[in-house]
């Protein structure tokens, strides 16, 4: 398989990202202009300027849904959509038109309103049928990885419950230090570990939240950064891989992994030549639509060795404070997950952070930093890696 990548290539010159949460003051409109206008000034340009736009919502089916907010009439307006990582396959898209010299200036956007549609992660989306096709919702789907994960590695399910808790507690501090995030306070253990349940182990305070956002991303040539940007960010590495969509179906399939994350991972790391992402990563973005979720990513981006996640969690290898800070803004956890926007929401805190602009979550010496991003389910889905850094190599 050939994935050369395009490393230090293209850079981030202007990001823009709502506040994210029930947003009944703002339309789906609004939310698209905040976060466009906020990113043009950034890059200190006009909309006029960007070339070509790549628009990601799951609930909108085509560019006009960006061309008439933006009033942008005429401009190459591309709808993308690869489930929860939508946000992330448009930036993805927006890099390669820029790094294959089609364009110049090019903007990948995201946004989701769910709040108005009454979305929740509690009903299953399933085609319209009488009420007795069988279907499990995402929480259902995800809270298989924790007893699966406490089983394999021998531990007791109050100790799993704990470990659990306490990414949902340090997901929740971070956010409570954002002011863009849809919950914006610490939460203690002892709340988080009797939340009420949704899934069995999972409580309400191991989901994500369900919110209304948009956040987007300007990206030039590397070479042309500069005149953007005093402190562009540079894309290192962009992988995104679809699974065979089988393992539900497969007895090989233990759910303690997500083989599709392992793939774009080392496909990722080899593009940014990471030979050891534990210890070269400043920081990272994860999807953690669930606490569970979020434990399996830490072995399967290689920060964990295998069986020993839990530990690193309880030690606070992952805190703001901590070796490796994972979710320094809060996370999906805090930020609620508008399908379209996460994506790019993860990279707006790689943005801050590289430069040096995340105020109380600030993580010193920040060079690079890694997003990822899952649409699907345990054993059926499509996953994104990208790496990001504050330097061009040598
Ligand atoms: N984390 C923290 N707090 C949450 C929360 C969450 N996931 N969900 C809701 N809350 C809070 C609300 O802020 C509200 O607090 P308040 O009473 O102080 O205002 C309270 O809990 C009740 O909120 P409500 O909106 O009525 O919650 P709900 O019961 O409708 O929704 C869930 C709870 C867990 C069903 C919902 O958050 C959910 O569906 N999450 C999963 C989303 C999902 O599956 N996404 C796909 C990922 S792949």
């Amino acid at each position: 398989m050939a994935s050369r990548g395009i490393k230090d290539r293209v850079a981030i010159v202007g990001m823009g990202c709502t506040k994210f949460g029930e947003r009944w003051d703002k339309s789906s409109d609004d939310l698209l202009v905040d976060a466009a206008y906020e990113a043009y000034a950034s890059a200190g340009i006009e909309p006029n300027d960007v070339d070509a736009y790549w628009l990601g919502t799951m609930a909108q089916l085509s560019g006009l849904t960006l061309s008439v907010p933006l009033k942008i009439p005429y401009k190459p307006v591309s709808h993308v959509e690869n489930f929860c990582a939508t946000g992330s396959e448009a930036l993805r898209q927006a890099c390669y038109a820029v790094a294959c010299g089609a364009y110049d200036v090019a903007m990948a956007i995201g946004v989701e309103k769910l709040k108005d549609s009454g979305y929740s992660g509690l009903v299953g989306a399933e085609p319209p049928n009488d009420g007795t096709l069988g279907s499990m919702t995402a929480p259902a789907s995800f809270s298989l990885l924790a007893p699966a994960y406490f089983k394999k590695y021998g531990l007791d399910p109050v100790k799993g419950k704990e470990v659990l808790a306490r990414i949902a507690w340090k997901n929740h501090h971070n956010g409570a230090r954002n002011p863009k995030a849809q919950f914006q306070a610490e939460v203690p253990m002892e709340q988080i570990l009797k939340s009420p349940k949704v899934a069995d182990p999972l409580g309400i305070m191991d989901c994500s939240g369900v919110s209304d956002g948009s956040a987007a991303a300007i990206v030039v040539r590397a070479e042309d950064a500069h005149r953007y940007s005093d402190s562009p960010i540079y894309i290192k590495a962009l992988s995104f891989v679809s699974g065979p969509g089988q393992g539900h179906l497969s007895q090989d399939y233990d759910f303690t992994t997500f083989h599709e994350v392992v793939a774009s991972a080392k496909d990722a790391y080899q593009q940014a030549g990471i030979t050891d992402p534990r210890a070269q990563l400043s920081m990272a973005e994860v999807h953690d639509c669930f606490t569970p979720t979020e434990l399996v990513l830490y072995e399967d981006l290689g920060f964990s060795p295998r069986g020993t996640a839990w530990r690193d969690v309880m030690d606070g290898f992952f805190d703001l404070d901590g070796k490796l800070p994972v979710n320094p803004d809060g996370g999906l956890k805090s930020f609620g997950h508008p399908i379209g926007a996460s994506g790019l929401r993860m990279m707006y805190e790689m943005w801050l952070q590289l430069r040096g602009e995340a105020g109380p979550r600030q993580i010193p010496n920040a060079e690079l930093g890694l997003t990822h991003n899952l649409g699907g389910f345990p054993g059926k889905c499509v996953s994104f890696v990208s790496v990001v850094g504050r330097e061009i190599d040598g």
